[in-house]
């Protein structure tokens, strides 16, 4: 029994060094050590040897046993010794490594003509008014003056909702929600989505942005449009640009106007931009109606007041040079990325 408890000792340290891992260590624990490893079986049958070698013999059993248990634990450590030296390889970093660069998104250029105009009225002392892009027919139409055979309340114009709604085809119903909720001083621009029903081309599109403005207080004039627009305009195109009020016609302005701006390219002398005549339309204006203000019960002999309104993918295709608003809305990035 000595002898084999001895080679039970030399077989379990032959495994213990052929085992490449945990699992090969628990093998050898359960074939040494467990319930039907030889050992256990000598152990089990020493009950039938006499007292003096039964205890010799146990010692000796239980010494094996000990040592077995002892090469196992240090096997266990060397493994997971190696095992540990292995992730920290596959994981290790090396920090100097150039890092990766990401492409940073950035503003939409209409967003980013939005904000400019924004600012430039914001400074004067405006405020951002906001609207639905579903209006009712009486904001967008009826309390905007416009006469019930007026051709832009056409079906093929306009996408209604409903015979009482549709999607406002302009963002001069603000002016009627910001009449009706506010007294006057009312100092407010109005950014936003427009659509109406026109077939996309190089100069059209069902959906564009205007930016709406609203000027309503006591002895406002002509001259104060004027003035505001030209800043504006300066501001937009450079601080050489004059301004040129027509005489146009709006439902809801009397009298109204369409302004031009001197050809900041050619500088007035002519060019492709301006078509040959030194100035550029960008928007329309007026002082408002009498019965624009009267929809919101304000005292049109205290108060007078002047609007405006222009697109704002026209003013982008300006300052940027793009020749055709359908690359406003493809988002290829190839477009997109010249305006970061
Ligand atoms: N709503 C007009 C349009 O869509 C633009 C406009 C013109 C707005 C004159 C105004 C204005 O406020 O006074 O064509």
């Amino acid at each position: 029994m000595r002898e084999e408890l001895k080679s039970i000792l030399e077989k379990a340290g032959e495994q213990l060094k052929n085992a490449v891992n945990l699992s090969d260590v628990e093998d050898v624990r359960v074939k040494m050590l467990g319930k039907k490893s030889p050992l256990t079986d000598i152990l089990r049958s020493m009950g039938k040897l006499p007292h003096e070698e039964r205890k010799a013999l146990g010692l000796e059993a239980n010494q094996v046993r000990d040592s077995i248990e002892e090469l196992i634990q240090k096997k266990l450590a060397v493994l997971r010794g190696q095992v540990r030296e292995l992730k920290f390889k596959q994981e290790s970093v090396d920090v100097t490594e150039p890092g990766i660069t990401r492409d940073l998104g950035a503003k939409h250029l209409i967003t980013q003509t939005i904000d400019c105009i924004s600012q430039i009225f914001m400074a004067m002392g405006f405020s951002i008014a906001e609207g639905p892009e579903v209006e009712t027919v009486f904001n967008n139409f009826d309390a905007l003056n416009a006469p019930k055979n007026h051709p832009s309340r056409d079906l093929t114009d306009t996408f209604y909702i409903t015979e009482n709604t549709l999607l406002r085809t302009q963002t001069s119903p603000v002016q009627v929600r910001t009449i009706m909720a506010q007294e006057p001083p009312i100092k407010v621009i109005s950014p936003g989505r427009c659509f109406r029903s026109d077939s996309p081309d190089a100069t059209h599109s069902p959906m564009f942005h205007q930016i709406e403005g609203l000027l309503v207080d006591e002895g406002v004039t002509m001259t104060d449009l004027k003035g505001t627009l030209d800043v504006m305009a300066k501001e937009l195109f450079g601080k050489e640009t004059r301004t040129k009020f027509r005489p146009h016609h709006f439902p809801f302005t009397e009298p109204s106007a369409e302004m031009d701006v001197s050809c900041f390219k050619c500088k007035g002398k002519g060019c492709n931009i301006c078509k040959g005549t030194g100035w550029i339309e960008i928007l329309g204006c007026g002082m408002v109606h009498p019965n624009v203000l009267s929809v919101g019960g304000i005292d049109t002999e205290k108060y007078t007041g002047f609007a405006f309104g222009m697109g704002v993918e026209r003013i982008a295709m300006l300052r940027y040079g793009v020749d055709d608003i359908r690359l406003f809305y493809d988002n290829d990035l190839r477009f997109l990325k010249q305006f970061k």
